[in-house]
């Protein structure tokens, strides 16, 4: 089984992937690492040197590659806040992974993301004062590919990490207990 956590920028997906592997002590894979690691470059120096549009070829490359050569009982990947962009990405991730999106307000992600300035290139060019409008604007967006793809949702305003991995932990176990009443 491949476990997938989408959602925005700024959402936790990383840290969330990571201890959720320590609690399942299974292998997580996180895309733009692995991109970065693979490439020898970092995220923004990538859509700095060569666009956004050659990053989401290498993204979907790499989320194929991670699927198709699996061989790990139980996998979790933190995708990119834009992997479900693609239409691609979201067949094979839905039909795939057990998707997990992660949900937060534009609040929060506006407040987590202002504070960490110059991390994220989709967002660099915008300036402060415009950046909750954008975040709304780019969230808006992209509902719907997280909602349509996630078998599980989320929502992370307000709630500890431990909280949110115990909801992810009893969603996976209603999950797999339907799943073997088949
Ligand atoms: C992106 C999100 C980033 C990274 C890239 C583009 C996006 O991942 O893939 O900077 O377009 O939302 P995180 O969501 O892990 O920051």
């Amino acid at each position: 089984m491949i476990i997938s956590l989408t959602g925005f920028m700024g959402v936790g997906k990383s840290t969330i992937a990571r201890l959720l592997g320590g609690s399942l002590c299974c292998k997580v894979i996180d895309i733009d690492r692995l991109i970065e690691k693979e490439q020898g470059k970092s995220v923004a120096e990538i859509f700095q040197n060569f666009g956004e549009n050659y990053f989401r070829k290498l993204e979907e490359e790499t989320l194929n590659r991670i699927i198709g050569d699996n061989n790990e009982k139980l996998l979790i990947i933190s995708l990119g806040g834009g992997t479900l962009i693609s239409q691609n990405n979201q067949k094979i991730v839905k039909e795939n992974t057990y998707c997990i999106y992660l949900r937060a307000s534009v609040n929060l992600l506006t407040e987590r993301l202002a504070a960490h300035r110059g991390k994220r290139p989709a967002l660099d060019s915008i300036d402060d004062n415009s950046l909750e409008q954008e975040v709304s604007d780019l969230l808006q967006k992209r509902l719907n590919g997280y909602e349509n793809t996630a078998k599980l949702i989320i929502d992370v305003d307000e709630k500890s990490v431990r909280s949110i991995l115990n909801e992810i932990i009893s969603g996976l176990d209603s999950f797999n207990e339907a799943f073997s009443e088949v």
